[in-house]
């Protein structure tokens, strides 16, 4: 897929999500935004922990706000938030920093970083790409 469908399905998703719903199931890619509320809810530098069953993360650091994918890079176990802000797979012991980047494997790949949007309402939008 070009990356100009892409960007167009995006608009598209994002489109639908001011229509109404939290979440929006998208098209056959496996790709839907979810509208985690405003923006400003995610003020504080931190790791918002409260979306793992949506398959991420919010990360807040300084100025930039941004989402990880919730799954390890290994094999696709969910990942929990720890209180150092790092990421940690119970499944056979990856870690990963506040950043994605891999500490410690098996995982070899660091985490992706999901598109994050701001819409005119001031909500964060999370467009969730299965990988
Ligand atoms: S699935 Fe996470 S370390 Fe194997």
């Amino acid at each position: 897929m070009n990356k100009d469908i892409k960007r167009r399905d995006f608009l598209i998703l994002t489109a639908s999500a001011l229509a109404g719903s939290k979440m929006v199931q998208a098209n056959p890619a496996n790709e839907r935004v979810v509208d985690v509320g405003p923006a400003s809810n995610y003020a504080n530098d931190g790791i918002y922990a409260g979306f793992e069953n949506q398959g991420f993360f919010i990360v807040r650091k300084g100025t930039q706000l941004f989402a990880l994918s919730g799954f390890c890079t290994h094999r696709r176990c969910k990942l929990a938030a720890q209180s150092d802000r790092s990421f940690y797979c119970k499944c056979h012991g990856s870690r990963f920093d506040p950043n994605g980047k891999v500490t410690d494997g098996p995982a070899k790949r660091d985490l992706p970083q999901l598109s994050v949007a701001v819409n005119d309402k001031g909500n964060l939008l999370v467009k969730v790409t299965a990988f």
